[in-house]
């Protein structure tokens, strides 16, 4: 039997040292020391044995038993050391290495294009202002001359909050995402002093079929001038000086006659097409026509004015809101302003 103890330890450190992962151990383990196995079959053979022959047997067994347990614990503990050395050399990060210059971060072409409008207006003498997506019916449409039931609220189709809380607040107090970035007009009226001279790039959204030059999601920049003599003549320069600085020197700009709620009187504004220059009939941009309708403006409404706090008779004011996504295509001859939101490295790499 002793003999056999030993035949069990030779032939367990032999396996032991080739065992490599955590699973082969426990099986070496369950077939030395399991219910059915090797050691288990010796120790029922103690029956037959003389008293001291047994007692010696017994204590050989045991400690062969414990050896085993120890060596496969230590032997555990190598395996996974190994196992965390194998996934740190994998891994292993320099931080010195050279790297394809392509794959450096580089800003989205909205956020590139938000941010050399943002510093064309600020060469101007403007102040860049913020204000939340999640907005309130009062600023996003009230205060701003389109009360509740105006049909003019289905020109911006809009995502309401639909929450219980929503269904319970009195009409104004309810919240959506904003759909222009004019309530932040409202916002700065009510709490800053004039003049006023801002713009406010960012977020907005409408619940809106997509095509070239519609997504459901896109971004605005707002322009508000507030003081005394402010005129359409003031509204017309800026937006000349501003396009042909981003664009080209030639660009051409177009006013045409046009209605919100929150201006009066009100234009659309367009710039000659930069992608086909109006030769192209196909062309997604301008469908053709070779002009692109890139901004919303007009003269403050009294009636604003006078919601915010402001003295109609004594102030006036000029408003404006690009389309900074319609922009930036425009600037980059990209055909669909869509193609700024799928994600396309291709795309996005250039910039
Ligand atoms: N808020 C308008 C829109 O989203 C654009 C606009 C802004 C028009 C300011 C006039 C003055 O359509």
């Amino acid at each position: 039997m002793k003999a056999q103890l030993i035949e069990i330890q030779n032939y367990f450190t032999w396996e032991l040292a080739n065992i490599t992962s955590l699973e082969a151990l426990k099986e070496l383990e369950t077939d030395l020391l399991g219910k059915a196995w090797k050691l288990n079959w010796i120790l029922k053979g103690l029956k037959d044995l003389a008293p001291d022959d047994k007692k010696e047997i017994w204590l050989l067994a045991n400690e062969l038993k414990n050896f085993i347990l120890d060596s496969n614990a230590k032997k555990a503990q190598e395996i996974e050391e190994n196992m965390y050395k194998i996934i740190e050399e994998k891994e292993k990060i320099d931080v010195t290495l050279q790297f394809d210059s392509k794959n450096k971060w580089h800003l989205h072409p909205i956020s590139l294009t938000s941010k050399i409008l943002e510093d064309i207006f600020i060469s101007l003498w403007f102040k860049v202002e913020d204000g939340p997506q999640i907005e309130k019916e009062e600023f996003n449409f009230d205060k701003l001359n389109i009360p509740d039931n105006h049909p003019a609220r289905d020109v911006w189709d809009t995502f309401w909050i639909t929450d219980e809380i929503n269904k319970q607040k009195a009409s104004g107090e309810k919240v959506l995402l904003r759909t222009h970035t004019s309530p932040v007009q409202v916002r700065t009226m009510l709490s800053q002093e004039l003049p006023i001279k801002i713009i406010v790039p960012g977020r907005v959204f409408r619940y809106e079929q997509e095509d070239a030059r519609h997504t459901s999601n896109f971004y605005q920049l707002e322009g508000l001038v507030v003081g005394e003599w402010v005129t359409f003549g003031d509204l017309k320069w800026t937006l000349d000086t501003v396009m042909k600085k981003l664009l080209w020197d030639s660009t051409q700009l177009r006013f045409r006659p046009s209605i919100f709620p929150f201006t009066e009187p009100s234009a659309e504004i367009d710039v000659s097409c930069q992608i086909c220059g109006g030769k192209w009939d196909g062309c997604k941009m301008c469908s053709g026509t070779g002009w692109v309708e890139l901004l919303g403006a007009g003269m403050v409404h009294p009636k604003v004015l006078e919601g915010c706090g402001i003295d109609p008779n004594k102030y006036s004011g000029f408003a404006f809101g690009m389309w900074i996504d319609r922009i930036a295509a425009q600037r980059y001859s990209v055909s669909s302003s869509r193609m700024f939101y799928q994600n396309k490295l291709k795309l996005n790499e250039q910039f």
